[in-house]
């Protein structure tokens, strides 16, 4: 019996990490919570996103999960310290991975990140990539409008591509060279972030980017016995589903409504 790998997400977006982690470890089994009741965590004071992750870690660990990746950069950036203290299951944040791929990539390390307003608060990115390279310059740019887009379906709709050049502009500015889309959501506006930025800005994504740090991190169960998915949402499960089937492609086999206020969500 294979023990699943546990993502959770403030809601949908999180299946941008999901998919790159299904890609990379396809005989692993994956169980995803999406916090759809509690969405978004972007605007969210720490206290509460820190609240709010420890339950949903919780909730995965009574799942019988052998890891826990946080695909929430929100979360990641603030309550990662707090969720390693609850257990012994190695706990993983987007941050690191993505400041690493970041710090490779670039050449005149001037980076721009791009997230929610709690994740730019928290200056994680910025602490992460100036701790591995202080000389590193790092602009930052929160871009709240990009969630609702990205869950309206209107990444190429033309108020897209004004939101990104507003939000953009001023990172293109100060002359990056590269960019980590430090928020779940954002992947899904890459072509309206690409056709701002052009081809010289190198797009870092925290998906992918989990996903190759993983593979370091645990040998890949290699059974050859195609992985399971069990996706969790504590609501909304309607949407949620129409959502997964436009950022996967297909529908979800199996999906479950979680409700609030039972046994895993008291301390
Ligand atoms: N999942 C969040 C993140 O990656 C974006 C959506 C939200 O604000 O909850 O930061």
């Amino acid at each position: 019996m294979k023990k699943p790998i546990g993502i959770f997400d403030s809601g949908v977006g999180g299946l941008t990490v999901y998919k790159a982690i299904r890609d990379t470890f396809p005989d692993e089994d994956l169980i995803y919570f999406g916090d759809t009741a509690r969405v978004p965590y972007g605007p969210k004071s720490p206290n509460t996103i820190i609240q709010y992750s420890i339950q949903n870690a919780r909730f995965l660990l009574q799942q019988g999960v052998k890891i826990i990746i946080v695909a929430c950069n929100t979360s990641s950036s603030v309550a990662l310290p707090h969720l390693q203290d609850i257990t012994k299951v190695p706990v993983i944040g987007v941050i690191e991975p993505g400041s690493e791929v970041a710090l490779q990539y670039s050449t005149t390390k001037r980076i721009g990140v791009i997230g929610t307003e709690g994740t730019i608060r928290s200056e994680s990115y910025s602490k992460a990539i100036k701790s591995r390279e202080p000389q590193a310059e790092v602009f930052s740019q929160a871009c709240p409008l990009f969630v609702p887009l990205a869950e309206e379906g209107w990444q190429d709709h033309p108020v897209a591509h004004a939101i990104v050049q507003e939000y953009l502009a001023p990172l293109v500015a100060k002359d990056i060279d590269t960019l980590v889309l430090g928020c779940t959501h954002y992947p899904i506006l890459i072509n309206a972030i690409k056709s701002f930025i052009g081809d010289n800005v190198i797009i870092v994504d925290s998906a992918n980017a989990i996903a190759e740090y993983l593979q370091r991190l645990i040998p890949e169960a290699q059974d050859g016995v195609k992985g399971k998915d069990i996706f969790y949402v504590s609501d909304n499960e309607d949407k949620f589903a129409m959502i997964a089937s436009r950022i996967l492609g297909g529908r979800l086999n199996s999906l479950q409504r979680v409700h609030l206020f039972e046994s895993w969500f008291v301390d």
